[in-house]
């Protein structure tokens, strides 16, 4: 059907405007061409050769651009559900990791699951995601922890693109944890994610990002700085995991190397803030994380009134977010971090497109962009992430194709 109409509100979500500017559109239709949108406006202004065009009536739901999950852990093997009973108890993530739980419990497991195991597992999180109203996702690596299984991890998500209509983008998290047979030697790994993974996943294609853990017990600014010119020089554009369980200087360094984005951000401080502001990098937020992990919420008040756009993101991984559910953390995003609705939902469309690099392919539902979209039963996004339910999408599109649709119940 190229002609939507029936919508009681369409959220443009365009780029420009603030945090809070989603660009509303009221009694709107939508109407799209050879997957992209053709027009977007006042149903009462749609023009005469679009109304004979076949159309579905949206009932009165409302229509956001689809939602990009702009970071997430996606392949990984096992869970770590005892990990959350010994945190519940008392443990922190960073005891549980120096007993050798934790990242390394997981890369144990990924190492030891089958590539095929690998793809359908993530293609199962991938049907949850697209039925939640999901239209783009970012990958990482960040289980395999050598040259050989930190690839494997990058041609999963490749294979997983002709077995997904969502749109993937990849990301060499090569530097996420030191693998047990670099005990002690967390230079030498560095090196070895700079020297060798750096180039041969940018070699074959294989990712657009490249992504550093930057953490007491993971690794320091300097070896993340190596890591991160290392991908520059190869055409990988930096990302951060900066200042998430304590502030380390990780978002000063994505202001410096000019980082797309910085994530996590719990610990960020005033100059870590204004450099962020300064550099025009996106402040990535978590929530799931940090209530997983008990941190302290995000400082997103303090950071969207320094300029900083605010994007949110699941985080999906077996330790500090078990959960693939985005409107769950932009609910989240809106209870813990003070961001009010029209924020949280900019936060996963235009600014989530820009954090992952798909500024010219999501975000934003305007004349040309392509036809992703979400049909989610709600009166308004304020009413859509106040009463959360397991899942209000009605339908998922991506480039004019339906990917998703609620099964008629009976
Ligand atoms: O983003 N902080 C580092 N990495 C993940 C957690 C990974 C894990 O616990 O397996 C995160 O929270
Ligand atoms: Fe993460």
């Amino acid at each position: 059907v190229p002609v939507l109409t029936g919508i009681r509100t369409l959220y443009r979500c365009l780029p420009d405007g603030g945090q809070g500017d989603v660009h509303p559109v009221p009694a709107a239709a939508l109407a799209w061409r050879e997957g992209r949108v053709a027009w977007v406006g006042p149903e009462a202004d749609l023009p005469p050769g679009w109304r004979d065009e076949p159309r579905e009536d949206a009932g009165g739901a409302i229509v956001v651009p689809g939602l990009v999950d702009c970071h997430t852990h996606l392949a990984f093997g096992g869970w770590r559900a005892d990990e959350f009973e010994r945190r519940i108890l008392g443990a922190t993530y960073l005891d549980i990791a120096r007993a050798g739980g934790g990242i390394r419990a997981t890369v144990a497991r990924t190492r030891a699951a089958s590539t095929e195991a690998l793809v359908a597992r993530c293609e199962r999180h991938l049907r949850e995601m697209v039925a939640l109203g999901v239209t783009a996702v970012e990958a990482k690596s960040g289980y395999g922890l050598s040259v050989e299984h930190e690839l494997r991890l990058l041609e999963v998500y490749d294979r997983l693109r002709a077995r997904t209509p969502l749109r993937l983008v990849a990301t060499l998290l090569g530097a996420h944890a030191v693998p047990p047979e670099f005990d002690g030697r967390s230079d030498a790994y560095a090196d070895l994610v700079a020297e060798a993974m750096v180039p041969a996943a940018a070699a074959r294609g294989l990712a657009a990002f490249c992504d550093v853990f930057v953490e007491e017990g993971a690794f320091t600014v300097a070896q993340a700085r190596r890591v991160l010119r290392a991908g520059l020089a190869h055409g990988l554009r930096p990302r951060l995991h900066a200042d998430q369980l304590s502030a380390g200087g990780g978002a000063e360094l994505a202001a410096e190397v000019g980082a797309a984005s910085a994530d996590h951000l719990e610990h960020v401080g005033p100059r870590g803030i204004a450099a962020l502001a300064a550099a025009g990098v996106v402040a990535v937020s978590l929530p799931l994380a940090s209530l997983y992990l008990g941190q302290p919420p995000l400082p997103a008040r303090r950071l969207i009134e320094a300029g900083v756009p605010v994007a949110v993101a699941t985080d999906f991984n077996p330790g500090s977010a078990p959960s693939c559910h985005l409107p769950l953390a932009l609910t989240l995003a809106c209870t813990l971090q003070r961001m009010t609705p029209a924020e949280a939902l900019k936060g996963a469309t235009v600014f989530a497109a820009r954090a992952a690099g798909l500024e010219a392919e999501a975000g934003s539902l305007a004349p040309g962009r392509p036809a992703d979209f979400a049909v989610l039963e709600a009166e308004s996004v304020e009413q859509w992430l106040y009463h959360f339910r397991a899942n209000a999408c009605l339908r998922t599109v991506v480039a004019g194709r339906e990917a998703w649709r609620r099964p008629v119940s009976v």
